[in-house]
């Protein structure tokens, strides 16, 4: 397996281009299964589970065009066609590598009116269950089993009927399984308590773009007429917000000066204002946004993750490797996901001062962190310790970087470009 090396201390300067967003990807490719028709994708990011999710796809028989070569930072354009499918089934070898496959469950109802998808598992933050679409899919009408770890769904004889569903809890994933199944259902589907995270804005965008009729995205309240049949449409992907606060965090981290092109300030809003307390100081540029120190040194702030507009699960992690050198105390306080600390006794092996109690994790800020040999389970978990590495003193070797790979595209090349020292041990190094 692959490792990184870091030599930690030098501040990060220059620009990185931002990729297109791997949650945004992952749903709009899923989309395809909605027609006959191709769906044409640009700013497609180079990740692992892009090829995961493409692998699915392709199983149940669409036909997929990749264009680009992956290494231009305009991104790759994917065309996606789902006019012959031969199969409604998306068995549990590819589902169990990425949660996200459960993305399929929603199109492939709506417009065969079947589907047999593999429960996703468990996973290594937590159970992370698919109840929520599946009650969702329900009210619509489906008649859903479980039957030896498949989910195995049927549509009503005239197909998925509108309904309105109100969520207990937020879930991105099922607020976009369920949009999905919405534009190719009879009548109205109203979702309440959806999420309005951006990623649901850009699929809504490109579900608008395919023919259907959706309002108040962006909101907690969803309405979407369906249709149908929709058609081809193509489609822009939104920079990654996640990957646009991990590099704001490298900035900040090493008293950098980076400026991230085609970041987008109002898609981190929460991420800036926390940040500002901390001083770190974030400021939109014609073609991005740049970040730096505003007084040479980081101050601890508090932070609790929240679904959107609120701070993201996603970057709890980063912002823990940043706290861990500020002056004074930082309470991190994760709602969203359970287990979700794995990278505390990694952090605390570089010489971190943190401290869990339940969902809380208290950090006091050292003067410095030192290198280490570190592992991550997870992938935000991973970058956080790249990103700790970065400002350590000595060497770090992140072991396991397979993780990174599925969410961070080229992610040792845009940082050496910026004064990082750092690179990519092959296996056999
Ligand atoms: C998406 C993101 C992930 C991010 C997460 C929260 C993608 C591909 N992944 O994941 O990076 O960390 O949003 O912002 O976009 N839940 C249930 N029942 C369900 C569904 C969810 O109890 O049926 C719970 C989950 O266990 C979790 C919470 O709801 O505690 C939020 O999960 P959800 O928003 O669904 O996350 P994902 O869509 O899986």
């Amino acid at each position: 397996m692959d490792k990184l090396r870091i030599r930690g201390g030098r501040p990060l300067r220059g620009q990185i281009a931002i990729s297109g967003a791997k949650n945004a990807a992952l749903p709009l490719m899923a989309a395809c299964l909605l027609t006959e028709e191709t769906i044409t994708l640009r700013n497609l990011p180079h990740l692992a589970d892009i090829t995961t999710l493409a692998n699915l796809l392709a199983q149940h028989g669409v036909d997929i065009h990749l264009n680009g070569k992956g290494t231009s930072y305009e991104g790759r354009v994917v065309e996606l066609s789902a006019k012959r499918i031969v199969s409604t089934m998306a068995p549990y070898d590819l589902v169990r590598k990425m949660r996200a496959s459960v993305l399929v469950l929603g199109p492939l109802l709506a417009r065969f009116g079947e589907a047999k998808v593999s429960l996703p598992g468990g996973c290594a933050i937590g159970p992370r269950p698919v109840d929520l679409h599946i009650k969702g899919l329900q009210a619509m009408g489906a008649r859903i089993d479980i039957e030896g770890g498949y989910i195995v769904a049927k549509a009503p004889d005239g197909g998925l009927k509108g309904a309105e569903i109100v969520f207990p809890q937020v879930s991105v994933g099922a607020t976009e399984n369920l949009m999905m199944a919405a534009a190719l259902a009879d009548g109205v589907t109203t979702l309440v308590n959806a999420a309005r995270e951006p990623e649901i804005s850009d699929l809504a965008h490109c579900l608008i773009a395919m023919g259907a009729e959706i309002e108040g995205h962006g909101t907690d309240r969803i309405r979407i007429v369906g249709r149908k049949v929709l058609h081809g449409a193509v489609h822009d992907i939104i920079p990654d917000r996640i990957e646009t606060g991990t590099f704001v965090m490298a900035a900040a981290i090493t008293g950098g000066d980076l400026e991230l092109i085609g970041a987008r300030l109002d898609d981190i809003r929460s991420v800036a204002t926390v940040l500002s307390g901390a001083e770190v100081a974030i400021t939109e540029t014609p073609r991005g946004m740049r970040v730096r120190r505003l007084n040479g040194h980081i101050v601890g702030v508090d932070v609790m993750t929240e679904p959107f507009p609120g701070f993201p699960t996603d970057l709890q992690a980063q912002m823990m490797a940043l706290m861990c050198t500020a002056q004074g105390a930082a309470m991190i306080t994760e709602t969203i996901f359970e287990n979700r600390f794995m990278h505390v006794p990694e952090l605390s092996r570089m010489g971190a001062n943190i401290t869990v109690h339940g969902a809380s994790a208290l950090v006091r800020g050292v003067p410095k962190l030192t290198g280490a040999p570190v592992m991550a389970t997870d992938l935000r978990a991973s970058v956080s310790l790249v990103l700790a590495g970065l400002a350590a003193e000595g060497e770090t070797v992140v072991n396991r970087i397979y993780h990174l790979d599925r969410g961070y595209e080229r992610i040792e090349e845009k940082l050496s470009a910026c004064g990082a020292d750092m690179e990519r041990l092959k296996e056999t190094d």
